[in-house]
């Protein structure tokens, strides 16, 4: 019933490491909608990766590719959006591409968070210093509050189909 009846979009933020893009790719499975992944899309339509793009044309660069995907997400109905972690923090983005959306805010402990982020975070600008760890601390504390403005799904301790199952749980309540 809600498969085939909603048509709104649903939108995944948070910070990195939190898991949206692994629980994005099952939830649209599981609702039959199309996955996209902000930062796989700008890395495709840039022909760079995240990291050139912030070291040949800085921060600013990667954050204008965010607000002009942003704005063509938008008007798309039926699609899991697995955002980076800190497009959706932007008001500008958040209120074009929410309008018509689900949002959730994917949440973890910072430990299990900072746990899941050495596995890869060459991959991420951001906590290429060095201290990685205090970087992640920081980083989270600085946008708490606003990450904490969307409805928490808090995935510590939780196997990706609980976290899908919860996610749908919530958007047939809405
Ligand atoms: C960022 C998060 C990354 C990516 C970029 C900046 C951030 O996405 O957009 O490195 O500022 O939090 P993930 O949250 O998918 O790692």
């Amino acid at each position: 019933m809600l498969q085939t009846t909603m048509k709104k979009s649903v939108i995944l933020t948070g910070f990195m490491g939190s898991g949206k893009s692994t629980i994005g790719a099952r939830l649209a499975q599981v609702l039959n909608y199309k996955f996209v992944d902000t930062d796989a899309m700008i890395v495709k339509r840039d022909g760079r990766s995240i990291s050139q793009i912030f070291l040949e044309d800085g921060e600013d660069k990667f954050r204008h590719w965010e607000s002009v995907i942003s704005q063509e997400l938008a008007d798309r109905e039926r699609l899991v959006i697995a955002t980076g972690g800190r497009l959706m923090l932007d008001e500008n983005n958040a209120s074009v591409l929410g309008r018509n959306a689900h949002i959730f805010c994917l949440t973890a402990e910072a430990d299990e968070i900072i746990k899941r982020l050495q596995r890869n975070s060459e991959q991420r600008p951001l906590l290429n210093v060095s201290n990685p760890t205090e970087r992640i601390r920081i980083l989270l504390e600085q946008r708490a509050d606003k990450y904490a403005r969307f409805p928490q799904i808090n995935t510590s301790g939780k196997t990706i189909e609980e976290i899908v199952k919860e996610i749908i749980r919530c958007i047939s309540m809405i």
